[in-house]
């Protein structure tokens, strides 16, 4: 089987006459898999209950005569104008009480059951009549769960949330005791009382926050398992995915990784971002992760630009192969874009397609020809793994939390598992993202950035995992509240403050600059320094950190903090734990890290990186991709490998 090509193919923005030049087109591009009917309810179902799939017969048809597979959609994404019209009740509604209108798409409140019914007569009728057409590969459920709407506080989302509520906490008075209601007179006598977490006068309660965040998400994966069970049902055989979107705050995607057969992803690196590579990988590293390292499948990608951003800069010419060769490397099974034939109407026609507006005579077509023909050459590579040495902790009840009002400072929770993660990828160390409740044992090092929320489990979980021998990196804020956001029994860090060796007393958030600054002036109060590190300067956050049995190994210098510490490393059974009380600049950060990876014993795919080149193993290659616009020298295993401005390579290194 080759590596998939290709991208959504939405054929009912054109007349007849161009399908069959599209498929030639595919055909001359190396495109193997067409994702179709994304967006097609209102041309299947162009009245309440009236099929019409005689032009999607004929699409598929023409597909599959000219070679080409199909990720075939379940359409649910964008409810036919009829169907608000005559069920006003779908339409969702925003915390201030507006009503979203139709003229776009995803314009469905998840927990509504009559949008749940249309949606499973239309999927049932789609499995019937496609379940055993030939060119049938994947299913693809609805598309970007949550994308435009992820949280509905309607009147039939606040229904549903008290019965979520009911079967989460039984009674009322359970409920009362996890989100704290003794304070400021919030109290409920019936689950009747509450209401989904709508504008209010001031701060939500965190506890119900929170519960309307899981809630939310648990909605919209009940729709997505609606739908699988449909189609499992009629085609027990055929795999089923949805598109993810990364690191997507809506939907916790450990719980819904677990529900799809393949895990696809939609990805928009900004080619004007010079961070987008290496947040490019991040994403491919938590995409692959969230499969237990399974091949997943790139689902959309722009061939150039995009239409949403305020200025959408195109792709330099080589970056999309470079971005793909990314995804690749990092255990990609499929390359696809958003979309096949660029529209010429529509709220996308100036997002980039494979076949731009200007045609075949373009940098666009070409690179997608390239690949296409390059990919058919890369069989080897699929199915195979990406080994990592190292994790990243990664919690959506962290990223909810810790993102809330009325928190001591605000972290965004993202970015600061970015500045950690920019580093590794930096220096050539492949990271798997892992949850909170993961087997840690096959990593020889663990990053924890803010783990806000923890359990007193996932507490004892990463004690145990340094006990046994792991090397283990905290940062602050983590373990500050248990699941129910109160704050942790027994002092910040929980038992972790064992593991650790180290009291945090309080909170001590410095005043700028963010994470975006870290050109920026050093803050008084953030500086630290000690023998591992000189002439740092920490941003986001500082505490009153204790060591108690830790080394410290930096120390806040100048300011209220001096002399507190900044930095510390705790020996602890068969492992050693650092403690990070800051955010360290990325030389400090580099530093710290050199040391913890030493110590761990985890090697770099790349002895020597070179700046703006990523190198990372798959299976028995090395992929490497120069980001830059300039040429790069590469050292692997003594040889020398020169690669052009944006250039790529694949290295065997079977048998070294
Ligand atoms: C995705 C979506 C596609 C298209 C694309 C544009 O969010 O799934 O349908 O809108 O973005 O970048």
């Amino acid at each position: 089987m080759p590596i998939w090509y290709g991208g959504d193919y939405n054929p009912e923005q054109w007349p007849e006459e161009v399908w069959e030049e599209d498929v030639r087109l595919m055909q001359r591009g190396g495109i193997t898999l067409a994702t179709v009917g994304v967006f097609s309810w209102a041309r299947l179902e162009p009245r309440e209950g009236e099929f019409d799939f005689g032009w999607l017969d004929r699409v598929l048809d023409g597909l599959h005569a000219g070679g080409i597979r199909v990720d075939l959609a379940t359409a649910t994404a964008s409810p036919p104008p009829w169907l608000p019209h005559a069920y006003p009740e779908v339409l969702p509604v925003t915390a201030d009480g507006v009503t979203l209108s139709v003229g776009s798409r995803q314009h469905y409140c998840p927990s509504s059951p009559v949008y749940r019914r249309l949606a499973a007569r239309l999927v049932s009728a789609i499995a019937e009549r496609y379940g055993s057409h030939p060119a049938l590969e994947l299913w693809h459920v609805n598309n970007e769960y949550g994308c435009h709407v992820a949280h509905c506080y309607c009147d039939v989302s606040a229904k549903a949330f008290r019965e979520w509520l009911r079967a989460r906490y039984g009674s009322v008075e359970r409920l009362n005791e996890a989100w704290g209601t003794a304070f400021w007179s919030q109290q409920y006598g019936d689950f009747a009382e509450v209401y989904p977490p709508r504008a209010m006068p001031t701060f939500t309660n965190p506890g119900h926050a929170l519960d309307f965040d899981r809630f939310s998400s648990d909605e919209l994966l009940d729709c997505y398992r609606m739908e699988r069970d449909i189609l499992r049902e009629v085609t027990p055989e055929v795999p089923i995915t949805t598109n993810f979107m990364g690191f997507f705050k809506g939907v916790d995607y450990w719980r819904w990784a677990k529900e799809v057969d393949v895990v696809s992803d939609d990805s928009y690196p900004d080619p004007a971002d010079p961070d987008s590579p290496a947040y490019g990988a991040m994403v491919r590293d938590l995409v692959r992760s969230l499969g237990a390292g399974r091949p997943w499948i790139l689902m959309e990608q722009a061939s150039s630009a995009v239409n949403w951003r305020r200025r959408n800069a195109a792709k330099p010419a080589g970056m999309n192969r470079g971005l793909s060769y990314q995804a690749l490397g990092r255990g990609a099974d499929g390359i696809l874009y958003f979309q096949w034939r660029q529209s010429v109407a529509g709220a996308e026609k100036f997002h980039s397609g494979m076949l731009p507006h200007s045609g075949t005579e373009t940098k666009t077509w070409r690179e997608i020809e390239q690949l296409g023909g390059e990919l058919a050459g890369l069989d080897r590579v699929r199915g195979t793994r990406v080994p990592a040495d190292v994790a990243i902790l990664f919690d959506w009840d962290s990223w909810w939390s810790i993102e809330q009002e009325a928190t001591p400072g605000e972290i965004p929770y993202v970015q600061h598992a970015f500045a950690w993660y920019r580093e590794l990828h930096r220096r050539t160390v492949t990271a798997d993202f892992v949850s909170p409740s993961a087997d840690l044992s096959r990593y020889r090092a663990v990053i924890v950035p803010s783990l806000f929320v923890a359990t007193a489990e996932a507490l004892a979980g990463l004690d145990a995992y340094v006990r046994a021998g792991g090397r283990l990196l905290v940062t602050f804020q983590t373990g500050i509240t248990d699941q129910d956001a109160h704050i942790t029994e027994g002092g910040y860090l929980g038992v972790l403050a064992e593991t650790l060796g180290v009291r945090v007393e309080e909170f001590a958030p410095p005043a700028g600059p963010d994470l975006a600054g870290t050109g920026g002036a050093p803050v008084p109060g953030t500086a630290f320094g000690g023998e591992l590190i000189r002439g740092g300067t920490g941003t986001l956050w500082s505490e009153y950190l204790h060591s108690e049995g830790a080394d410290v190994l930096a120390s806040f210098e100048g300011g209220e903090l001096d002399g507190w510490p900044a930095i510390t490393a705790n020996r602890r059974g068969e492992g050693r734990a650092w403690y990070v009380a800051t955010l360290p600049d990325p030389d400090a950060m580099a530093a710290l890290l050199d040391a913890v990876l030493s110590d761990a014993g985890v090697s770099p795919v790349l002895a020597q990186p070179v700046e703006g080149v990523e190198a990372v193993r798959r299976g028995d290659s090395v992929f490497l991709v120069n980001h830059t616009p300039a040429e790069a020298r590469v050292t692997l295993n003594g040889a020398e490998h020169v690669l052009e401005p944006r250039g790529v390579a694949v290295l065997d290194i079977d048998g070294l």
